[in-house]
C-alpha cells in the first residue's frame, strides 16, 4: 500500500490543478474528479448536485486533501447578468463544495485541507459581478465550515491573474497590461509559485484559515 498522502482533486483537467498532478505525482497520490472525464478521473458535475453521493460512493477513504480547483472565468457583464449565470458561478464555487465537505465525512482524515481558490477579485472587482461575488464568499464560508467541522483544515489561495493559464491565454492584450501594470515587477502569478503553495496548504498542519494572497500585490 502507498505511504504517499492522499489527495482529492476536483477541476482536474484545469490549468492549476493538472500542473500540480503533474509535478508532485511522485509525492501525492492524487484521485481525480472531472467533468470532461480522462481516463482514471472520476466524473462530476458542480451543476448536478444530486450526484453528489454517486461520486462519493467512487472515492476512497483516508483522504488528507481536499482541492477545490474547478471554476468559471469571468464571463458575463453587470448589463447581461442573469439569474441563471449568477446560480452557476454560486454552485460552482461556493454551494456545490459546501455540499461536498459535509459529504465526504466518512472519507476524509483528521486535520484534512481543504482547499479553495479566491481571487484578487474580492479587493478590486471584476467586470464580471457574479464571478467577484462568488470569489468573496469564500471568507465567510471557510470560517463557517471550520466551525461546523473543527476537525478539519480550511485554507484558500486568493490569486492574481496566472501566467499561460486559459483565462490569461483569452485576453486581449490591453486587459493583460491593465493587469501587470499593477503588479510587482509588471509580472504576472508564476504557476509554480501557485503550486509549491498547494503543497503548503497540504503538510503545514498548523495552516488553517489561511487566506494566502498570490497576486503579485496588485495595487
Ligand atoms: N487562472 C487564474 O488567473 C485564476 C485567478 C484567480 C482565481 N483562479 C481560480 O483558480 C482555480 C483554477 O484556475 P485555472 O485557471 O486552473 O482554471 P481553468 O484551467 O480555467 O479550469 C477550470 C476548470 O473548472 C472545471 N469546471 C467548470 N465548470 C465545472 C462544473 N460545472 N463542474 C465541474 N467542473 C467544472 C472545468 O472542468 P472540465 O475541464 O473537466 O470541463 C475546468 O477544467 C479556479 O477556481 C479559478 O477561478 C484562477
Amino acid at each position: 500500500m502507498s505511504n504517499k498522502e492522499r489527495v482529492l482533486v476536483f477541476g482536474a483537467n484545469s490549468y492549476i490543478a493538472s500542473s500540480f498532478i503533474e509535478k508532485y505525482q511522485d509525492t501525492y497520490e492524487f484521485i481525480q474528479v472531472s467533468r470532461q472525464k480522462k481516463k482514471q478521473h472520476i466524473f462530476f458535475d458542480f451543476l448536478k448536485e444530486d450526484e453528489l453521493n454517486l461520486m462519493i460512493d467512487q472515492l476512497p477513504n483516508n483522504i488528507s486533501a481536499v482541492l477545490f480547483a474547478q471554476g468559471i472565468n469571468p464571463s458575463v457583464g453587470a448589463e447581461n447578468m442573469s439569474v441563471e449565470h449568477f446560480m452557476k458561478m454560486m454552485k460552482v464555487n461556493i454551494i456545490t463544495p459546501s455540499l461536498l465537505v459535509r459529504g465526504l465525512k466518512n472519507k476524509v482524515a483528521s486535520s484534512t485541507s481543504f482547499i479553495f481558490f479566491s481571487s484578487i477579485s474580492k479587493l478590486k472587482g471584476s467586470y464580471d459581478p457574479a464571478y467577484a461575488a462568488a470569489k468573496s464568499a469564500t471568507d465567510g464560508l471557510l470560517f463557517s465550515l471550520a466551525k461546523a467541522y473543527p476537525k478539519w483544515r480550511f485554507n484558500q489561495l486568493s490569486l492574481g491573474l496566472v501566467e499561460n493559464s486559459p483565462v490569461h491565454r483569452e485576453m486581449t492584450d490591453d486587459f493583460i497590461e491593465r493587469h501587470t501594470s499593477h503588479m510587482h515587477n509588471n509580472e504576472l502569478v508564476n504557476v509554480d509559485n501557485v503550486l509549491s503553495m498547494l503543497s503548503e496548504m497540504i503538510r503545514n498542519k498548523n495552516m488553517h484559515l489561511a487566506d494566502i494572497k498570490l497576486d503579485g500585490g496588485y495595487v
